[in-house]
């Protein structure tokens, strides 16, 4: 099903929560809603499924108008966190559960919904599951339980809302690869919100980084890891590095940074700042740079680089073990970056809460 948002605004009391949410997303696209805690993403996804709604805007599937519909008419497939499974009941009457509640005239008969929650048992690969209840499983197992309730009813939608939060890396992991299996297999149109970046990356077909109650982004995960819009996604995604530096010709100069190896920008010239994940950074010693060694610390395979530099910059770079060696505390070095992306402004006007009409800027090479 194919799902419109237009220019939604959602407020609570004094505080604008969604303002001006534009999203279409396509027939059968799996989508990962990524933005820091009080961006709005739970907000959004409650008013997809009819369990809230807005003061103002827009919200159709396949072109018809879903906000007069209740969240019964929508039949959305919702999942939340911590959505606790109903503890009195065996894993399959969960998963029946949506069926059996259906008004009288489209629930299905007795033996058709066994014979779903069946086929739903295996196709999630856990019927050995069916005959437990919650307390009997662990919290990657209670998940899948709640994702089969959600698919029961063959939602139009599903709706995801960090449904592997309280989970450990490993089990998230497995997870992550085991829904991808999931959605492609039923094609089901879904949105799955996270504030893991490497989550929403993996799983994604497009991601939507959302800030404030806005769209910062939307892309492909490859495409926002290369090159965030704004400094708002820039910093969410690690690019914690930012230098102040002057463009000339569609170049960053800055004493003690070695530029080379980052192509040139049609962007005019004047000031302006990098931004940089301190993976990207490669120190070379440099008695000439202004950037002077304060701190060195290991994270095992890992150093991590603390300097000092002109005007209060203090960039931290992160390199091979092996390669920093060499370094001591105390000594200065040149900063080379292998990547990063570049923003009009010196580092005052980057404060500014990233604006929508920020340009997305062209690389041209030289
Ligand atoms: N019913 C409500 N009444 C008042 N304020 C609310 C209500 N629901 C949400 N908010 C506020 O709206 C903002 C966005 O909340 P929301 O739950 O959508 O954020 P989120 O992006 O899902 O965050 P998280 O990652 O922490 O789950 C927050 O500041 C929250 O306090
Ligand atoms: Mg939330």
């Amino acid at each position: 099903m194919t799902l419109q948002i237009s220019n939604m605004t959602r407020r609570f009391g004094p505080v604008d929560v969604l303002r001006g949410i534009d999203l279409t997303i396509g027939e059968g696209e799996l989508i990962a809603l990524l933005g820091p805690s009080g961006s709005g993403k739970t907000t959004l996804l409650k008013i997809i499924a009819g369990l809230d709604w807005p003061d103002a805007g827009g919200l159709s599937v396949q072109g018809e108008d879903w906000l007069p519909k209740t969240a019964q008419e929508r039949r959305t497939g919702f999942v939340f966190q911590h959505y606790a499974l109903f503890p009195h009941l065996k894993v399959r009457d969960n998963i029946a559960f949506g069926l059996t509640v259906m008004p009288r005239a489209q629930r299905p008969g007795k033996a058709q919904i066994a014979a779903r929650v069946e086929e739903l048992l295996h196709f999630l690969q856990i019927p050995a599951l069916a005959d437990r209840y919650p307390a009997e499983l662990s919290g990657g197992q209670r998940q899948r339980v709640a994702l089969g309730r959600a698919l029961a009813i063959s939602p139009p939608v599903l709706l995801l809302d960090e449904p592997f939060g309280a989970l450990d890396a490993q089990v998230r992991r497995d997870l992550r690869r085991w829904l991808r299996g999931v959605h492609d297999a039923t094609g089901t149109t879904t949105i799955f919100v996270t504030h893991d970046q490497e989550e929403a990356f993996e799983l994604a077909d497009r991601v939507v980084v959302m800030g404030a109650g806005r769209i910062e982004q939307t892309g492909r995960p490859d495409e926002i890891y290369d090159h965030p819009a704004t400094p708002f996604v820039a910093r969410f995604l690690g690019l914690t590095v930012e230098i102040p530096v002057t463009l000339r010709q569609g170049r960053a100069e800055a004493p003690g940074l070695d530029t080379s190896a980052l192509p040139r920008r049609a962007m005019a010239d004047g000031p302006a700042t990098l931004f940089l994940r301190p993976a990207d950074i490669t120190p070379i010693p440099d008695p000439a740079s202004p950037f002077r060694l304060t701190a060195l610390t290991t994270t095992g395979a890992t150093h991590r680089l603390v300097m000092e530099g002109p005007a209060d910059c203090r960039p931290e770079a992160e390199v091979a073990r092996r390669s920093a060696a060499a370094l001591t505390v105390g000594q200065t070095l040149r900063l080379r970056p292998e990547a990063g992306q570049i923003f009009p402004g010196g580092p005052g006007a980057q404060t500014l809460p990233a604006a929508a009409d920020n340009p997305r800027f062209k690389e041209s090479t030289p």
